[in-house]
């Protein structure tokens, strides 16, 4: 049996047709780059986060920027941030000339008893990343930003639909940022992002910003950058935000068989369960195991397709060498790159093929 890591391809099957549409409408209509369409998504994902306001943009890694510019973040300030995640986050922070400051991380997520001890006079802002759809611990967050006065930038590029104490990830922060990258929870047909906001003025911001800093024509009235939303994109993100709630209730459903399937196995650390606090929405569903490389090699032997988020902590890549982080400075995010393995999650994903997955884990743990 083959079992990729994901298939757009077939997850699309059900709504080809919808898709097809929505695509012909905008060609109709003869409007390409932000109008009605992207409006109406705008309308409709800020109702679905939980959020006044929604702006959509042109990648994850734009709306994080834009989000933290808003804010007035930039030259020699810091921003706390875990370093187990995707690099756009700390690129963010590059991005608008501030520090990113890395803490550790527990359960995947940013430790929020560790947060304290880093803040310095110069710390402006707290980016938790909701990684692979778990929701940070946002009540202890929240509530420390508020104690020092720190701005909350929330990363829910893996998280769209997600809950923390009944509220959805993405609404918590003065600005957030997800990515609607195609293989992500709420995915376009190419690149797309979006920061949700609950201030007009960050929204106006926003607006402006990412049409060369021009919310009028021919009024600029900040340097702005080019990071607008096509219609086409925003027509489909249309149809597929109304499957999101059942997708996501699709992954959870594979998560239960993986965590019953995989119980017995004793030599992998599963990741945590739901609670009634946390809600994830299965972005990914990650092992652990110090048997990675070999476990790996040996479904791929059997056509099962993995993948690894993430190999090297960005703390620890080359191209932040001169923050000066050594091996060894933060050891939960270094074990985990070495010990991750995120098996395949994907709304259409068939019972069988979870079936063969957990098999196959068991039968490699019986070769040893
Ligand atoms: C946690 C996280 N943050 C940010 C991004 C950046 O999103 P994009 O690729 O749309 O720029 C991603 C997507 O890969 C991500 O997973």
């Amino acid at each position: 049996m083959q079992v990729p890591f994901y298939s757009l391809t077939r997850s699309h099957k059900a709504i080809r047709d919808a898709l097809d549409a929505a695509i012909a409408r905008v060609v109709n209509q003869g409007q390409f780059v932000l109008g009605y369409e992207v409006e109406q998504f705008e309308r409709e994902f800020a109702h679905f986060i939980g959020t006044k306001y929604c702006v959509g943009v042109g990648s994850g890694l734009d709306a994080l920027t834009i989000s933290l510019r808003a804010l007035g973040i930039g030259d020699g300030d810091e921003v706390l941030l875990p370093s187990h995640t995707c690099h756009a986050t700390w690129l963010a922070v590059l991005m608008v000339g501030a520090k990113p400051v890395p803490v550790e991380v527990a359960h995947f997520l940013i430790d929020e008893g560790k947060l304290k001890k880093v803040i310095t006079s110069k710390t402006k802002a707290i980016m938790p990343v909701h990684l692979y759809g778990y929701p940070c611990p946002m009540d202890g967050i929240m509530k420390l930003a508020s104690e020092y006065g720190l701005s909350v930038v929330e990363d829910f590029a893996q998280a769209q639909g997600a809950m923390w104490n009944g509220k959805r990830a993405g609404s918590f922060g003065r600005a957030n940022g997800t990515s609607l990258y195609p293989t992500k929870n709420l995915g376009a047909l190419g690149d797309g992002g979006a920061l949700t906001t609950d201030s007009e003025e960050i929204a106006n911001f926003a607006r402006a910003h990412r049409n060369y800093g021009s919310a009028e024509k021919n009024i600029h009235t900040q340097l702005g950058i080019n990071s607008r939303l096509d219609e086409i994109q925003a027509a489909i993100l249309r149809i597929k935000l109304r499957h999101l709630s059942q997708w996501n209730q699709e992954r959870l459903v594979t998560a239960k068989r993986y965590f019953e399937g995989l119980d017995q196995v004793k030599e992998i650390l599963l990741p945590p369960m739901p609670t009634k606090m946390s809600l994830p929405v299965f972005h990914q569903f990650v092992i652990q195991t110090n048997k990675r490389e070999k476990l790996m090699n040996y479904l791929a032997d059997s056509g099962i397709e993995t993948s690894i988020h993430y190999r090297r902590p960005i703390h620890l890549q080359k191209a932040y060498g001169h923050l000066g982080y050594a091996k060894g400075s933060l050891p939960e995010a270094e074990r985990l790159s070495e010990q991750v393995l995120s098996l395949p999650i994907w709304p259409g994903i068939l019972d069988e093929e979870v079936d063969y997955v957990c098999e196959q884990i068991i039968g490699f743990f019986k070769t040893l």
